[in-house]
């Protein structure tokens, strides 16, 4: 691939939050973009914003726990937009509650999504990359994978996804391709505003909380994960593989 074509990313979970400003992030770098989630129609205030702007986007419908579905879906962007070469593993579920309350399908879907989606668009993307020569994964992780009360399911999962990201690093570095990991602290989302409800507060209040535990003093917004992401799958990035970055607000141990 010469390095004027454009490079083509897939973002999941791309229909909002943190997915939604790293696609139109990497669109104003110059990509094309395939705006990923579980329904199609909810991309559309994704992909008109990167058109709104002059990018190119394309909506696409897919449950990346579905093999058969993600096989499709990294198909039918191959032949719309182009060979994907650039991945963010950004989909992601909450099914937060304490171990001894903790159900099958609680930890099944938490597992399912996150770990096994990763590893099936992972798995679909690559040979595109290897064929370019070049390839950017970055998995979201989480502060949570270094444990989380109420998270047994996700703190596994979302440990999990740094192996994930060394090993994928290792192995695939041979091809120009590299894989590194970015770990959110607390980014208001939807994600984050229904954790405030479950737990009874208002969002504003569970804000202003989490902000006073936190070195800067303030959440994180979507973008400030956006910035992270776009980094890693920069051309620039070529010698940095296999990395966590904490986005925090702060340090992490
Ligand atoms: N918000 C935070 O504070 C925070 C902190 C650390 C890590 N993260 C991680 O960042 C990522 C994005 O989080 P967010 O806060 O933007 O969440 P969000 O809930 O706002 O958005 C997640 C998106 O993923 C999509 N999705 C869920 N299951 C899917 C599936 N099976 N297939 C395709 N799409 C699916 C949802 O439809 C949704 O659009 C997640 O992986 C999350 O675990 C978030």
């Amino acid at each position: 691939m010469s390095t004027t074509e454009q490079r083509v990313a897939i973002v999941t979970g791309a229909a909002r939050g943190i997915g939604a400003a790293t696609a139109v992030r990497l669109a104003a770098e110059g990509r094309a973009v395939a705006v990923l989630d579980l329904d199609e129609a909810a991309c559309k205030d994704t992909v008109d914003t990167i058109t709104a702007a002059g990018g190119r986007a394309l909506a696409v419908g897919c449950d990346v726990s579905d093999a058969a579905q993600v096989e499709a879906a990294v198909e039918r962007v191959a032949a719309e937009l182009g060979a994907p070469t650039v991945l963010v593993n950004n989909a992601g579920v909450l099914r937060d509650n304490l171990l001894f309350k903790m159900s099958d399908s609680d930890w099944d879907t938490v597992m399912n999504v996150h770990l096994r989606g990763a590893f099936l668009m992972a798995r679909a993307c690559q040979k595109h990359m290897v064929d370019a020569g070049f390839g950017r994964v970055v998995n979201l992780s989480s502060s949570s994978a270094l444990g989380n009360r109420g998270q047994v399911n996700y703190s596994a999962a979302k440990a999990g996804l740094q192996g994930f990201t060394k090993t994928l690093a290792i192995e695939l570095g041979k091809f120009g391709i590299t894989a590194n990991a970015v770990a959110p602290g607390f980014i208001a989302t939807d994600m984050t505003a229904a954790t405030a409800e479950r737990v009874g507060m208002g969002f504003e209040d569970f804000q202003a909380a989490a902000a006073t535990q936190i070195p800067v003093r303030r959440v994180g917004e979507p973008a400030d994960i956006a910035n992270a992401i776009a980094f890693f799958t920069g051309d620039a990035a070529g010698f940095v593989s296999g990395q966590v970055m904490y986005v925090a607000g702060g340090p992490l141990n």
